[in-house]
């Protein structure tokens, strides 16, 4: 455990971990169930294209959430493009900026513009407020992302969608078995967007899944992931290749059997971090909401400079010396990336707290593979990094520690 400076690795001490501890480093389930599973699509010969295992990963995660439809897709950008072509999205669609930049090139995939609002400092999630002011005579949705497993105000939204009659969407990536309100998310808007991509908590490998409880959206996202096919010869509709394969579904029904495991050791995890990072000024652990529940898949923080005296990206300098990969999360936000900062104007759409929140937010690893001694290891770096800063600011400054 490191407790002074000269430990360090910024100042010359041997990094704390040997392998490099990642954010969002996969979680596996039960390896033997999985490759029988591998085993038997093999012997099937049904590699993808509506299989049993497709089917079943379908039919297993409508019933977990309680929701009509499960679709699975092939990606979660992809289930994002399916569901908002399928819902009929044109013109202006309101989304927050910061969020991963799948959500806004999604909508500008299609050439649908993506119109950035600013976030409730508290949750990160859109704030309905601003979304009211943003609305124009183009504005045909409003897409919410319910970052970090934190459901977005869904009842404000769903509010604001049905008064200016507005197709209501949710990227809900990060919150597969999240619930708001006491009701699994997926039951919310007019359909809801999963990732499964191998960094989140819970994968296949890459997947998604669009869900809703529309007969009618289900329908048509049905006829696009498949080219608009509704026979073997008989094209209805445009449509793309967005299928799930069934190794990728294989991984899922496999995930799913130890789901309860992965939540249980993010939110084990989630209280070491509390724990060590109690009382440590200028630091904030993002509060997961514990009425509700949550999937703990990210542990967030938010560095105060102004009293920390650190900046987050010298703190993740440090980190990374150790081989603690801390990421950045939406930095610098949508509206500063290409093709979007292009058009984007700081006096026509003010956004401060996204701006305040991605400039502090750094995320540190956590899952099956992160132990609570790696967490005290990781917490004790911190800690004395932040209680000798005018040292490791000075180290930093000279570049003798350029990682
Ligand atoms: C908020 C958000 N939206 C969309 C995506 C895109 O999902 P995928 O990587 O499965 O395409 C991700 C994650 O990667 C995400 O974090």
């Amino acid at each position: 455990m490191k407790s002074s400076l000269e430990q360090l690795a910024i100042f010359g001490g041997v990094p704390a971990f040997q392998e490099k501890l990642h954010v969002g480093r996969p979680n596996i389930g039960n390896r033997e169930r999985l490759l029988e599973r591998i085993n038997q699509l093999l012997d099937r010969k049904w590699l993808t294209n509506g299989g049993p295992f497709e089917q079943e990963f379908e039919e297993r995660v409508a019933a977990l959430l309680g929701v009509r439809h499960c679709i699975s897709i092939c990606s979660g950008t992809v289930a994002l493009e399916i569901a908002f072509r399928a819902s009929g999205l044109t013109g202006e669609v309101i989304v927050p900026s910061f969020t991963f930049i799948a959500t806004a090139h999604a909508l500008q995939w299609q050439k649908i513009t993506p119109v950035f609002c600013d976030i409730d400092p508290h949750t990160h999630t859109l704030d309905p407020a601003k979304v009211e002011q943003l609305i124009t005579t183009r504005t045909s949705g409003i897409v919410g992302v319910h970052v970090w497993g934190q459901s977005c105000d869904v009842k404000a939204l769903t509010d604001i969608a049905g008064r200016h009659e507005l197709k209501l969407l949710f990227d809900a990536a990060h919150a597969f078995g999240c619930s708001y309100e006491g009701r699994p998310i997926g039951n919310f808007g007019d359909a809801e967007v999963f990732s499964f991509h191998a960094t989140k908590f819970f994968n296949t490998f890459e997947g998604g899944a669009i869900v809703t409880n529309d007969d009618a959206l289900a329908a048509a996202v049905r006829l696009m992931r498949n080219f608009g096919f509704t026979g073997y010869d008989d094209v209805i509709s445009v449509g793309t290749n967005g299928k799930m394969s069934e190794i990728s579904a294989a991984m899922g029904l496999t995930g799913l059997e130890s789901l309860e495991d992965f939540i249980a050791v993010n939110y084990r995890n989630y209280k070491c971090y509390q724990q060590e990072l109690a009382d440590l000024p200028g630091i904030r652990l993002f509060p997961h909401n514990e009425s509700q529940r949550g999937n703990y898949q990210y542990i967030v923080l938010e560095i105060d400079q102004a009293v920390t005296q650190i900046s987050r990206d010298r703190l993740m300098q440090v980190l990374w010396a150790e081989n603690i990969l801390a990421r950045r999360y939406f930095y610098p936000g949508c509206h500063r990336m290409e093709p979007y900062s292009s058009h984007y104007s700081d006096a026509a759409q003010p956004l401060p707290e996204t701006e305040k929140i991605a400039d502090r937010v750094l995320c540190l690893p956590t899952g099956m593979s992160v132990t609570p001694t790696d967490i005290a290891v990781i917490c004790r770096i911190i800690r004395t990094a932040i209680q000798g800063v005018d040292a490791v600011n000075r180290r930093l400054e000279t570049g003798a520690a350029r990682i």
